[in-house]
């Protein structure tokens, strides 16, 4: 099985992998049922720390080994190798590829040739799911149940480079299936891009109306490496409006649109969302690795 695309899963299978990583978040301690001895191959074309090392630990606690290739200037990438030849050669050494690419489309070009598993972690201003995933297991750990995948109800606003970030694309994909209210703040020139768009999305070009109607503030950077532009911060006129029980998201990093006075707040989620991650992705590996 692939994961290009957040609708490659079922919600039963994204239960089913929440399920997995509660258990992991409550026993560090893996059992040996859950023990999966592999081989992953990181694959990174972009930079990253989070992905990069939450899939690297999410292999060790496994029991697998990583072949981390972060950093593509030292392979034959820089020989004029393809993504394709790159890809043959990956699945020759091991059992499951996580790719980052700055192409968008990468990881289906990737997964159309792959003779193992592949993850997409992020293709160009495309998709991102494993960081839905755990962007959504976070939601759902505040707000959900835990026997089903419900957020009715709830109202969600993405706020920032909505245009560029791949985190937005596929976390409004996923979301965009319940029947929840989503706001979509930005500069009309970086909003969401019309395929993204629902019955249930509303644009806004800033958060004063809704602040206060918000339960989950997704925020997200300006993506610069994309040719994005603006200026946006998180503002303690802002904070005044929020609801009690609301929670601040960022899948990180961050530049100056959230500034760091507000990690205090017991609103503030970002760190614990990104601890998620490695739960997530432990998760993800054992079922791909179990079903393979
Ligand atoms: C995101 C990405 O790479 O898309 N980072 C991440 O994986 N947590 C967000 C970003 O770079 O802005």
């Amino acid at each position: 099985m692939h994961l290009v695309s957040i609708n490659d899963l079922s919600h039963n299978q994204i239960l089913d992998i929440f399920n997995i990583t509660k258990h992991f978040e409550k026993n560090t301690d893996i059992v040996n049922t859950y023990k999966i001895p592999h081989i992953l191959y990181n694959l990174f074309y972009e930079p990253s720390t989070r992905t990069s090392s939450s899939f690297q630990a999410a292999s060790l606690l496994l029991n697998g080994s990583v072949i981390a290739v972060n950093e593509v200037n030292y392979s034959s990438v820089v020989k004029g190798e393809n993504l394709e030849d790159t890809i043959i050669t990956a699945g020759c050494y091991a059992d499951v590829i996580v790719l980052r690419h700055p192409e968008t489309g990468a990881a289906e070009r990737a997964a159309n040739i792959s003779t193992v598993p592949v993850i997409n972690a992020g293709d160009g201003n495309g998709e991102h799911p494993t960081q839905t995933l755990l962007d959504v297991y976070t939601i759902w750990k505040h707000f959900g149940r835990d026997d089903e995948l419900n957020f009715n109800d709830l109202t969600i606003t993405l706020m920032g480079d909505l245009k560029n970030g791949r985190t937005v694309h596929s976390l409004a994909k996923f979301l965009s299936k319940f029947n929840i209210a989503l706001n979509y703040v930005a500069p009309e020139q970086y909003q969401m891009p019309d395929e993204y768009m629902c019955d249930c999305s509303v644009k806004y070009q800033d958060l004063t109306n809704i602040a206060s109607l918000t339960d989950v503030l997704y925020m997200t950077r300006v993506q610069g490496e994309r040719g994005s532009q603006f200026h946006y911060q998180l503002t303690k006129e802002n904070v005044e409006q929020f609801k009690s029980n609301m929670i601040v998201m960022h899948p990180l990093p961050r530049n100056q649109e959230l500034p760091m006075w507000f990690d205090a707040d017991p609103r503030a989620k970002y760190f614990e969302q990104m601890k998620n991650g490695m739960y997530i992705r432990m998760a993800l590996l054992y079922t791909i690795l179990r079903d393979k």
